[in-house]
């Protein structure tokens, strides 16, 4: 049975390491997960303050107990109005199902729960497939910069609408 849980303190290591075996920046990774489950170290703490973290929640996508997914978002000081796309990883075994599409509308739901006008995520231009994930999800390439002659990083966001209000006053959203 496939279910999607809040990552805990039980799965963080083991979270890590599958990041860490597909990423190379495995410091940000382990800070990122290690905020996002409270284990807060000096180091930690210096690096979210950095890079003006001030949360982060990971999700994983389990089949029974295998963790078949890794999806997250963070919320930064300096952007009230923005929640960002954490670490974001499918399983070789289970991609091209779908599960990566899914992860993101999970995503995209709880940035609307929380209000936010816009859901932001950054990918290298050499992964194809996320980039084009992404574009059909509806998320548009606001900046880039190249970091090497072949690939560059691209940043996309995507505009989160919420309907109108109704002639009774309640708020329906999409
Ligand atoms: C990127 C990643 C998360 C996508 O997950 P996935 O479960 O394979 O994606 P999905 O099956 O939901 O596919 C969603 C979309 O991706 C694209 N896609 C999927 N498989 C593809 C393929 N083989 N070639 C090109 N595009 C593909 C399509 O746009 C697809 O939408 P469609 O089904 O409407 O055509 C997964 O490939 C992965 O974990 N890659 C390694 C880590 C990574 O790159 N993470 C993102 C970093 S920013």
């Amino acid at each position: 049975m496939f279910s999607i849980k809040k990552l805990t303190i039980q799965h963080y290591k083991r979270t890590i390491k599958i990041l860490q075996s597909y990423f190379s920046d495995k410091s940000d990774i382990r800070y990122l997960v290690e905020i996002s489950v409270d284990k807060i170290t000096q180091q930690t703490s210096t690096w979210k303050r950095k890079n003006k973290i001030k949360s982060c929640t990971h999700y994983i996508l389990f089949y029974n107990s295998s963790i078949i997914g890794i999806v997250g978002h963070y919320q930064k000081y300096n952007e009230p109005e923005n929640l960002w796309v954490s670490w974001f990883f499918i399983q070789p075994k289970y991609r091209s199902l779908g599960f990566g599409k899914l992860l993101i509308n999970f995503i995209t739901c709880i940035a609307k729960k929380l209000k936010k006008s816009q859901l932001k995520l950054y990918t290298n231009s050499s992964n194809k497939k996320a980039n084009k994930l992404y574009v059909n999800l509806g998320f548009t390439l606001y900046h880039k910069y190249k970091i090497h002659p072949d690939y560059e990083i691209r940043f996309f966001k995507k505009k989160l609408s919420y309907k109108k209000d109704t002639k009774d006053g309640t708020r329906i959203r999409n």
